[in-house]
């Protein structure tokens, strides 16, 4: 069986990055999850290409993290790898986000880089349509 278009329909959504502002983020929903947008800065881009894979639990470049020519932004699901928690962004040693539940942190690429999270903050599947246009899922 497969699934009918209303149910297709709720599986990705499109949204638009247009109004995200560098070094803002926004919250959306996605298949009823919070996803992190955020349109990093070129320091954030800069600090997470720095980081060498040996220093990383999960190890992840920043570029499998984002997309060839849209690197500037970074798409996640919101909730900590832990027990679920949603992080606290703009925060941590890795000035990235933080996790308030057990102090898990991660950094400008949401890779996991102290505390309990076992991994990454998840990627969800996404493309570009335009430069501005996403469509998530
Ligand atoms: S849920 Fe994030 S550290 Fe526990």
């Amino acid at each position: 069986m497969n699934p009918d278009a209303s149910t297709l329909a709720l599986a990705s959504i499109e949204f638009d990055l247009g109004a995200i502002e560098e070094g803002q983020s926004v919250t959306i929903l996605w298949r009823g999850l919070p996803v992190f947008v955020r349109h990093r800065t070129q320091a954030e881009i800069d600090e997470a290409k720095a980081v060498p894979l040996a220093d990383l639990k999960d190890p992840a470049t920043d570029e499998s993290r984002t997309k060839e020519g849209h690197e500037q932004w970074l798409i996640m699901i919101a909730n900590c790898t832990h027990l679920g928690c949603i992080p606290v962004g703009e925060s941590g040693e890795f000035d990235g986000w933080a996790c308030p539940c057990h102090g898990s942190q991660f950094d400008t690429a949401g890779r996991i880089r102290k505390g309990p999270a076992p991994t990454n903050l998840v990627v969800p599947p996404y493309e570009f349509i335009s430069d501005t246009l996403v469509q998530i899922g």
